[in-house]
Formats: structure tokens, C-alpha cells, sequence
């Protein structure tokens, strides 16, 4: 063979053997990795690189911090796994369990009414009106009130609207009540948070526990459950516990929504808003069950209580009924009514400028 054809055929041999190791680079080379991940898995020593990378994406086994230009709380986390338990947790258990929560309490007032129906005054209107209430303690209570109760049903939406609304006002109709509900809640938040602490000061000293009458009257359920109604100071221990529940579950309400409404202020993580998110919810809900026993009690529960907070005043046998020891006092003239405020009556009498807590209509 010429030296010619020779060298053609060498050349021949290693063109093809350049291209077949191209190949097996190109197509074996990437799949050394995974072959080592598998072996290593059997073998327990080495990992799949693609499955490490995205177990600390999502953060399974330890905390990764990526790298970022960007300042700010968690711009380096490139997906928050706490977000999706929350979610979970959300539409899970707090939301239907809170709903549980809420029908069992209006379940029993529904049975309790149809059992007991209204409590009366027993020995009817005596025509005497005694002094309860002043302006500034209906007005404050008028503002809390009205303010609570479109927080409770805006907050109300935000969690159930998507269950309950939906079919009854379509997509569109939610979208809308949704975005109201959250812009109510936002602001009314606000005020909420304003009118809290002057309730919580103007009606301190009414509601604070006296051991001895209270707990009594605790023992005894205030009598609603048969029996005789207990004693009970111008306040009952039941209306006290209400205080208590209202304001303490109004300054978690505040301090939690606070956070939720200003998170570039206050978060420290978005770990920081879910917490808060789950600690608004809990609280919301126990005031609510809570309220719902206030309102019932307050209208159609008991014949008589209602004027008190819209008038400023009660019959004197509704006082000497449910309040026997605030009833006492105002005889003896001893306080606890409004004695710094004139009864103001319709068409009633005036005990001439100066202030009478008790007064005939
Ligand atoms: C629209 C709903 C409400 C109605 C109809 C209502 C009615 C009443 C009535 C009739 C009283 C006087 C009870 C009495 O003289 O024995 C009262 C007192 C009171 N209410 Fe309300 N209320 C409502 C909402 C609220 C809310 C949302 C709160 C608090 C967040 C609240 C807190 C209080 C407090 C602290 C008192 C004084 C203590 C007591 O008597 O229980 N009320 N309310």
C-alpha cells in the first residue's frame, strides 16, 4: 500500500473516533452525575445534585439565604415554605373549625331562646326610670359597637365570602364585596384601634371583679339556666367577663391587625405575618362567639336591657331584678348611677337641675 493511501485511511480512523468521543461526551458526560446520584443512593453516600439544589431552594433541610441586590426583610428567600403550611392551616382548620365554632354558639341561643324565650321583668314596668348610662358612655359604646360589628362582618367575608358568597352573588359580586369588605376592615381597623382604649377606661371601674358577689353569681350561671337570679352589682359578673373578653381580645385584635395593616413597619419575616394572621383569626373568632351572647342578650334575650344603652336609662324594676345591689346603692344614694348626668326623660319628670338617678315617667 502507497504511503498515500495509508495516511488517507489514518486519517479516516481518526475523524470517526473524534466524532464517536464527541457523542459519548455529549450524551454520557451529563448523565455521569445522575449515574453516581443513583448508585449513591443505593449506596447512601452520594445525592442527586438536581434534588439537593431544589430541597434548599425550598428549604427543606436547612435555612439557604440566596444573594441579592435587593435590601429588604426575606428578599433572599426564593420560596417561604411557612406560607404554603399557613395556607393550609388557613383553609384547613382555622376556617372550618371557626365556622364549627360559630354555628355551635348560634345553635344554642337559637335552642336557648325557643326554651326560655325573652326573660321578662317579672313584676312588669313600674313606670320609674333610673339612670344608667351617660351620653359619653352610650356614644362610646355606640362607636365601638357600630365599628366591631362591620370589622366582624368584613372580616367575616374575607375568611367564608369565596363559600358563601360566590354562589349567591357570582364571581363578579364577590370580587366586589371582597374589595370593599378588605378596604372596611383596613380603615375601621383604624378606629377600632382608637375607640378601644377610651372603652376600655370609661367602663374599668364598673367592670372590675368583686370575688364575693361574683363569683356567686358565676356558680349560680346568673340564673339563666333556672334558679334564682343571683345578686348582682350595677355591672354582673357575666356582662364583667364581656369587658374583659372585649377588651383584652380588642387589644390583641389591634396589636395583631396593626402588624398585618403596616407590614413594611413592623414585619420581621413574613413568618411575622402569618402569625398574626392566625393569632387575629383565633381572637376574632372568640369575640365573636363572645358578642354573639352580648347582642342576644342585650335585644331579644332580656325584656328591658336594650333601653339602657339607647336611652341612658332602665325601668326600676328591671335594676332591682337584674342589679339588686346597684339598685340598693342608688336608694341609699350611695352612686353608681350616672348621678353627674340629669336623667334625660321623655316626657318624664325633672328632678329640678339636680341630678336624681331615679326619676318617675
Ligand atoms: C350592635 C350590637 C350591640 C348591642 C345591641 C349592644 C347592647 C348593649 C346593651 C343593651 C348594653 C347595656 C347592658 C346593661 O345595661 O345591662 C351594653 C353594654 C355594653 N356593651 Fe354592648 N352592644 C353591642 C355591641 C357591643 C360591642 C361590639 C362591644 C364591644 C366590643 C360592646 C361592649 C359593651 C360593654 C363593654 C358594655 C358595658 C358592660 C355591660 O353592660 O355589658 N357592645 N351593650
Amino acid at each position: 500500500m502507497s504511503n498515500n493511501k495509508q495516511s488517507r485511511i489514518r486519517h479516516h480512523r481518526m475523524v470517526v473516533f473524534s466524532l464517536l468521543s464527541l457523542v459519548v461526551l455529549t450524551l454520557v458526560l451529563p448523565l455521569i452525575p445522575y449515574a453516581i446520584a443513583e448508585l449513591g443512593e443505593t449506596a447512601g453516600n452520594v445525592a442527586n445534585p438536581g434534588t439537593e439544589y431544589w430541597r434548599d431552594v425550598r428549604q427543606r433541610d436547612r435555612i439557604v439565604t440566596g444573594t441579592t441586590q435587593v435590601r429588604g426583610v426575606d428578599t433572599d428567600v426564593l420560596i417561604n415554605v411557612t406560607g404554603e403550611e399557613w395556607r393550609q392551616f388557613r383553609m384547613g382548620q382555622l376556617a372550618p373549625y371557626g365556622a364549627i365554632v360559630l354555628g355551635v354558639m348560634v345553635g344554642i341561643l337559637v335552642v336557648y331562646y325557643l326554651v326560655r324565650g325573652k326573660i321578662r321583668i317579672e313584676a312588669g314596668r313600674s313606670g320609674e326610670r333610673v339612670r344608667r348610662y351617660t351620653s359619653a358612655e352610650m356614644t362610646v359604646h355606640w362607636i365601638l359597637a357600630i365599628t366591631f360589628v362591620l370589622l366582624a362582618l368584613s372580616g367575616l367575608i374575607l375568611i367564608y365570602g369565596r363559600w358563601v358568597l360566590i354562589p349567591l352573588l357570582g364571581d363578579a359580586g364577590f370580587s366586589a364585596t371582597a374589595t370593599a369588605s378588605k378596604v372596611i376592615h383596613n380603615y375601621g381597623g383604624l378606629l377600632f384601634a382608637a375607640i378601644v382604649p377610651v372603652a376600655f377606661f370609661l367602663y374599668l371601674k364598673d367592670s372590675l371583679f368583686n370575688l364575693k358577689v361574683d363569683a356567686k353569681w358565676f356558680l349560680r350561671a346568673g340564673g339563666y339556666l333556672g334558679g334564682e337570679e343571683p345578686s348582682a352589682e350595677k355591672v354582673n359578673a357575666g356582662q364583667k367577663a364581656w369587658y374583659w373578653v372585649a377588651m383584652l381580645g380588642g387589644f390583641v385584635l389591634v396589636a395583631s391587625g396593626l402588624v398585618l395593616d403596616f407590614p413594611n413597619i413592623f414585619q420581621q419575616g413574613r413568618e411575622w405575618l402569618q402569625g398574626a394572621h392566625v393569632i387575629h383569626t383565633i381572637v376574632a373568632i372568640g369575640v365573636i362567639v363572645f358578642f354573639f351572647v352580648h347582642l342576644y342578650l342585650a335585644t331579644i334575650g332580656v325584656e328591658g336591657a336594650l333601653e339602657s344603652i339607647t336611652s341612658g336609662h332602665v325601668d326600676a324594676n328591671w335594676a332591682k331584678q337584674h342589679h339588686d345591689l346597684w339598685y340598693k346603692e342608688l336608694q341609699t344614694g350611695q352612686g353608681g348611677g350616672s348621678a353627674s348626668e340629669e336623667p334625660s326623660m321623655s316626657g318624664g319628670s325633672h328632678a329640678g337641675g339636680v341630678a336624681s338617678p331615679i326619676a318617675k315617667d
